[in-house]
């Protein structure tokens, strides 16, 4: 199965590179549909890609702002302020510097006490804004995920029950290992998105990503070997350290 695997000399050249991609499907989506929808990802990856977007000119003034709408795929359930939040990395690195309307930032609340209740709220959220019949499933113009060196993405981690969940759009999680509880959008969501970008830098998730791209079939050890785009595309752009255990792979990407 061939991929289409983007490779940039190092981190930042990889995060400009999302960055840039971002705002091409950005006016894509905006002149075609008169909106972009995109579901953000946490962790330390995407924090110098939604740099670029906020500190680069030439970036920030090509964003509709005003059309853009951002979700977030995946949520540690802590308060807004936690150094653990998605929420809060992603204000701190992008939205306190960009024009985006209040109105158009939809945070997962995992910081109340009822976490499925909390997941039920999101759920409904996305259901009103794409105005989804029963069986329908949301369209993000573009996923923008991570891979944990274990395989997980968003919170979809190994051997977790929600690796299966076909017919909720947000799921509770409670990881195996330690850390906090999470909310998560599920595999449907994730796959009926147009665009599917991965985010991957760094050394430390060099055998990660050889063992995920080599796989044709989903594996519980590996959850994001459970991405495959309904009728979209997935891609993925990592730098040189995290792709450097590939280049003997080549031959079976
Ligand atoms: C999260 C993310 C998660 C992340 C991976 C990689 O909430 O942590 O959504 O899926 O993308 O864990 O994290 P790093 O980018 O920090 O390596």
């Amino acid at each position: 199965m061939t991929r289409d695997v983007r490779v940039l000399p190092d981190a930042d050249a990889a995060a400009r590179s999302a960055a840039e991609y971002f705002v091409e499907a950005a006016l894509s989506s905006v002149k075609r549909r008169g909106r972009f929808v995109v579901a953000l990802s946490g962790g330390q990856t995407p924090r110098p890609m939604y740099a670029h977007l906020a500190d680069d000119a030439s970036l920030r003034e090509q964003m509709p702002w005003s059309r853009t709408h951002v979700f977030w795929s995946d949520e540690r359930a802590v308060p807004p302020e936690h150094p653990d939040s998605n929420y809060r990395m992603v204000y701190e690195t992008l939205l306190s510097a960009v024009p985006l309307p209040p109105e158009n930032v939809y945070r997962i609340h995992a910081d109340e006490p009822d976490l499925e209740e909390s997941a039920e709220r999101y759920e409904a959220t996305l259901r009103t804004f794409f105005a989804l019949r029963e069986g329908d499933w949301p369209g993000f113009d573009l996923m923008l995920l991570g891979l944990g060196a274990d395989g997980h993405t968003a919170s979809l981690f190994p051997h977790s029950p929600v690796l299966h969940e076909r017919r909720r759009l947000v799921r509770a999680v409670r990881p195996a290992n330690p850390g906090p509880s999470r909310i998560t959008l599920t595999f449907p969501v994730l796959n009926h998105s147009e665009t599917i970008l991965f985010l991957v830098t760094g050394t430390e998730k060099s055998e990660v990503l050889r063992t995920v791209l080599q796989r044709d079939t989903p594996s519980e050890d590996l959850p994001a070997t459970f991405v495959a785009p309904d009728h979209g595309r997935v891609f993925w752009i990592v730098d040189r350290s995290a792709a450097e255990r590939l280049a003997d792979a080549d031959s079976r990407l």
